[in-house]
């Protein structure tokens, strides 16, 4: 008898301690060793810390769990709690004005983009996604893309005919097209197999995500265009968010703040490995455009930016603009 209630007794602690934790199922489309990879493994480990193991959070990489469109509907309904999708998956979305973080050359460099995603602008971007059931809690870097084909990538005329996957984005359709190239939406797990097979015959990444993905054994050019910028907002289903409590709530902001700073440390470094990574395959031929043919390929795309104005918003490429103090008319 006494043993039973023993036996009950430890059963009912486990069972509480079990429903005690909670589980946050953090679901992403790239390769554990790429920044938001990395920095998703660094948030997981530094919840478990702060919350003292309350929050369990498990990391799902490579689209083990959802693909690029399937993600987003999955945290809607809850059936995943984080995210951090590329920002160009806003815009499908319906909140328009993320599709400004697509415009080819709009930013220079990472200071330039932190004036946007670290400052009131941003904010307010995130701020859109609450209508929709999602709270964004951070922007996390990944870095400029490239451009890769089969052939060399030099001058605007290269990328004529030529078919690039590109992300679910009406920006980038439109830069694609911009350069006389065929763009073709495809999620980001099938680009390795649609390289390979020749269904495209180039795409554009960081080369974090290019080299991860070993697109480099199916790719002969890479040319390093930096022509635009790819990162994160990190997001949560608001209502679970709002629904924790507020410790924890709490401990998570703190955790989420650390990833964020290690997420931007690391993302140029990752950048730099795998582009060395590319390098000692030798599978690619790695070029760097001159100049000359640089501004070339800014020319022929800068249309995009007046074409596309209407559809992201005057107000939000007023703010970009001021941050980049890039002017599309004066090129
Ligand atoms: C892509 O689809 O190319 C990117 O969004 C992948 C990623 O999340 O970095």
């Amino acid at each position: 008898m006494k043993l039973k209630f023993l036996l009950a007794t430890m059963l009912l602690a486990l069972g509480l301690s079990a429903g005690a934790q909670t589980i946050i199922k953090f679901s992403h489309v790239v390769a554990a060793d790429t920044p938001k990879g990395k920095a998703s493994e660094f948030f997981a480990k530094k919840a478990a810390e702060l919350t003292k193991g309350k929050v369990k959070v498990e990391v799902y990489a490579n689209s083990a769990l959802y693909k690029d469109k399937e993600e987003m509907e999955a945290l809607q309904i809850g059936s995943v709690q984080m995210l951090a999708p590329s920002l160009a998956k806003f815009g499908p979305l319906g909140v328009k004005e993320f599709e400004a973080f697509d415009f080819p050359f709009m930013f220079d460099d990472t200071a330039e983009l932190h004036k946007i995603t670290q400052g009131p602008v941003g904010a307010a971007m995130l701020a859109k996604l609450e209508p929709k059931g999602i709270k964004g809690l951070a922007y996390w870097d990944n870095g400029f893309k490239s451009f890769s084909a089969n052939t060399p990538l030099k001058m605007p005329a290269d990328y004529k005919g030529k078919k690039f996957r590109i992300q679910s984005s009406k920006v980038l359709e439109e830069q694609i097209r911009s350069v006389g190239g065929i763009p073709q939406v495809m999620a980001f797990s099938e680009v390795y197999q649609a390289l390979q097979t020749g269904v495209v015959d180039g795409t554009e990444n960081p080369i974090s995500n290019f080299y991860t993905q070993k697109m480099h054994e199916v790719q002969k050019h890479l040319s390093l265009t930096n022509h635009g910028y790819l990162g994160y907002a990190v997001i949560v289903n608001k209502k679970f968010w709002d629904g924790l409590p507020a410790d924890v709530r709490g401990q998570l902001e703190q955790a989420m703040k650390e990833a964020t700073v290690y997420a931007n440390q690391i993302a140029q470094e990752e950048n730099d490995k795998s582009l060395a990574g590319v390098r000692a395959s030798g599978k690619t031929v790695i070029y760097e455009p001159t100049k000359d043919e640089r501004m070339a390929l800014k020319k022929a795309m800068a249309p995009v930016h007046i074409k596309m104005a209407d559809r992201v918003g005057k107000d939000t490429l007023k703010e970009f603009y001021k941050a980049t103090g890039f002017d599309p008319t004066k090129l």
